[in-house]
């Protein structure tokens, strides 16, 4: 090999070592790190993860070390390149230990595992949240006071009280999706058709985000999910705060926030939901049959599969980011309102002065969000 061969090929090496760094460095941070649990389940997930990561470690050592053993110790030797070394058939000792030693180590992995299969099955009886996802966001449905009917339906953010298990029903309305917060807890598939429980609890207040990870489609990757964990006193605040959205009184005659209310009677209440004001909408026209109620937006941290901050880091309103969501949805997010997935494009339906008069209604819906400290 010559010198600039040589070369190149130490930088490649180097190139490949900055990109890895680079890739892992990027897991690290992510907010969706699984290895840095804070739920019950989610630690003991970690747990398996890493007691089994450490066994095969241990069988990756001693596998790679005996091929070293036996490449060296029974290489071919000058003057004896055509002679075969001494051919065993059967040794019983070696035949039991490579049986008995990995049917012993998988043993004690079932030990571990197995239990905590099926308490990831449990229920607790903590709260229930029902999780319905569909094309392309989550819709988190509340029963207070447990009379059967859900008081509270929002989108994209769970909320949950610090330290209570709370009991997930987890659901489609479409196709296969899979709702995953890493930190509180593993994947739980959301099927059409059926129910699946699912738990998930933190003990310590925090905003813990979440994805879809079952390929659903287009803007399978722009299907987030944030859980809010508030201590009790907020969460209880957060309840009353939602349940009194319906309740909400109407713009004020004459005002922008009134001009917008009537453009959305018209466009936007085809489809969502604004409790006590617009309550009908047509589940036709939309694949799923839902779209994200809109009674308490304005509670919510962020919109659109929780892709987009529906605050600046000023606490104002991302006015700029919420109005060409509303005028131009699939130039925002991969959609296909064409095709019932998602929501249409009002670009050349709404004039400017629509805009700002949506954006003026939207915002009396509901106050700021409540957050843990
Ligand atoms: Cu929903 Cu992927």
């Amino acid at each position: 090999m010559n010198r600039y061969a040589k070369a190149l090929r130490r930088h490649r090496t180097l190139a490949l070592v900055a990109l890895s760094a680079l890739v892992l460095s990027a897991c690290a941070s992510s907010p969706l790190d699984t290895t840095k649990p804070v739920g019950e389940h989610a630690k003991s997930i970690d747990f398996l993860y890493r007691f089994s990561g450490i066994m095969a470690i241990v069988v990756g050592l001693f596998v790679g070390a005996a091929v070293l053993v036996v490449i060296i110790k029974f290489r071919a030797r000058p003057g004896t390149e055509d002679e075969l070394p001494e051919q065993v058939e059967g040794h019983l000792k070696a035949e039991i230990s490579w049986t008995l030693i990995p049917v012993g180590m998988l043993v004690v992995l079932t030990a571990f595992t197995l239990p905590k299969v099926f308490e990831l099955n449990e229920t607790s009886d903590g709260m229930t949240v029902r999780v319905e996802g569909q094309q392309w966001w989550w819709q988190f449905m509340y029963d207070i006071d447990e009379d059967g009917e859900y008081d509270i339906v929002t989108a994209n953010e769970i909320v949950i009280p610090v330290g209570e298990e709370v009991n997930l029903e987890i659901t489609s309305n479409d196709v296969i999706h899979s709702f995953w917060v890493p930190r509180l807890n593993g994947k739980r598939d959301a099927v059409p058709g059926r129910v699946h429980p699912w738990l998930i609890s933190s003990p310590v207040p925090g905003v813990f985000w979440g994805e879809c990870t079952e390929f659903c489609g287009l803007s399978h990757a722009n299907m987030q999910i944030r859980a809010v964990v508030l201590e009790q006193a907020d969460f209880d605040r957060w309840v009353a705060e939602q349940l009194s959205g319906a309740d909400r009184e109407a713009p004020a005659i004459g005002s922008a926030a009134q001009a917008g209310m009537d453009l959305f009677a018209q466009h936007c209440s085809t489809c969502h939901i604004v409790e006590g004001t617009f309550e009908a909408p047509n589940t036709a026209l939309l694949r799923s049959g839902v779209a994200p109620n809109l009674t308490n937006l304005m509670t919510r941290t962020s919109f659109a599969g929780a892709l987009f901050d529906l605050y600046l880091d000023n606490g104002d309103l991302n006015v700029a980011e919420l109005r060409e969501w509303v005028r131009d949805a699939p130039g925002r997010k991969p959609l296909r309102p064409d095709n019932q997935q998602g929501m249409v494009s009002f670009k050349d339906i709404l004039s400017e002065d629509d805009l700002d008069n949506i954006i003026a209604y939207l915002q009396t819906l509901g106050h700021e969000p409540i957050l843990p400290e």
